[in-house]
């Protein structure tokens, strides 16, 4: 039976943490929230603990977890420093960014895959910090979902992919960014982007000056160098569609290919600007409508997209249809998602 445990003020409440950390240094798993998504964590340092995360989760064994830290020590435990992950260190952690670094051998080969670094990253989220150090060692985590299920961004979306799997859900409310962190490899003297996040290419490049895109994020054929950035993710249950067009086109578009889906007998579902929903309302009913936020306001579409993706799971929809935004800043992330989601279908109108 899993244990959900509210946090409502974390000094007043230590014996929560004390069960966490002797949860976790038993070997077992504890899911947390952090500012970007929930973590589902296991003693970094214990292989064997870390072996029952990709079991909860069902997750591939190639695809690596990578360590969060409470400070600076315990990056020093996991991994070395590079000077470009310096930089990092100072300008965004702790924050929404994960350093792919060299690993120490404290680290077990088979957490990260065998690659011989390891991702690092230090969360700007009080309660996860906290708990890491009850622990008292680097604190293994991916997303707290089902693997290839959109990440979880409450505790109550947790309990919902792993209830009965583990015996605690620490419970820290919303998360404020809503996307995964930043993964940046700290390997060599230029920083390059594995997977965007709400730490943007271009606060990166203030930083780091010349910032580099893994090609496998632009589209070019090539395997991706975060092995979990290869996987289908994020999918909904029944199949998504995004629209990208000029707002003014959108309408039009999407009304077009409702209706064709409509026509064959297909229920139609939508994920979509509150701008756009208020245009559709006509043509598709609320309850089939997902509101990811206002058009253009990236922080609110991120803090909401995974539960937009979810919010079909118990409807009738037989297919979806997003709207696609822009990708500067932090919409480069939220399209990141969106597509994948998406299985990778975009029409452009
Ligand atoms: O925001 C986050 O990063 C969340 C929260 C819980 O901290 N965690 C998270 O973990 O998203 P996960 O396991 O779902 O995603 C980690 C990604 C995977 O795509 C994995 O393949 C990649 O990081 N990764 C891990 N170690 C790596 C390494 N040594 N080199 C390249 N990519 C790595
Ligand atoms: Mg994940």
């Amino acid at each position: 039976k899993t244990r959900t445990i509210k946090i409502e003020d974390i000094h007043a409440q230590a014996e929560a943490f004390e069960d966490a950390g002797k949860i976790l240094r038993g070997g077992g798993l504890v899911a947390f929230p952090t500012e970007t998504v929930y973590g589902l964590g296991a003693d970094g340092f214990n292989a064997e603990a870390c072996a029952d995360i990709y079991r909860a989760k069902g997750r591939p064994s190639d695809n690596p977890l990578i360590l969060h830290v409470a400070d600076r020590k315990m990056v020093d435990s996991a991994a070395i420093v590079t000077p470009l992950a310096e930089k990092i260190l100072a300008a965004f952690c702790p924050g929404p960014v994960t350093m792919i670094l060299p690993k120490r051998d404290a680290v077990p080969d088979s957490i990260t895959g065998g690659l011989g670094t390891v991702g690092v990253r230090m969360p700007d989220n009080d309660i996860a910090r906290a708990m890491i150090r009850a622990a008292g060692v680097p604190v293994a985590a991916p997303s707290a979902n089902i693997s290839g299920r959109p990440s979880p961004t409450t505790a109550e979306i947790v309990a919902e992919d792993m209830d009965g799997r583990i015996p605690l859900i620490i419970d820290g409310g919303p998360c404020r960014f809503g996307v995964e962190s930043t993964i940046i490899d700290c390997t060599g003297d230029t920083a390059v982007i594995l997977r965007p996040g709400a730490v943007t290419r271009e606060m990166l490049e203030e930083i780091c000056g010349s910032v580099a895109l893994d090609p496998a994020l632009v589209g070019a054929d090539t395997v991706p160098k975060a092995p979990g950035m290869k996987y289908t993710h994020y999918a909904p249950k029944a199949p998504l569609t995004l629209i990208h067009g000029a707002p003014e086109k959108l309408e039009k578009a999407f009304a077009e290919e409702i209706q064709r889906e409509q026509e064959k007998g297909n229920t139609v579902g939508i994920i979509v600007s509150e701008e756009l929903s208020e245009k559709l309302g006509q043509i598709v009913p609320k309850e089939l409508i997902a509101v990811y936020g206002p058009r253009g306001d990236y922080y609110e579409i991120a803090a909401h997209l995974y539960e937009a993706l979810r919010f079909f799971d118990n409807k009738k929809a037989d297919v979806l249809f997003g709207e696609a935004t822009e990708e500067d800043g932090l919409g480069l992330a939220v399209m990141n998602r969106f597509r994948k989601s998406a299985g990778g279908r975009v029409m452009f109108v």
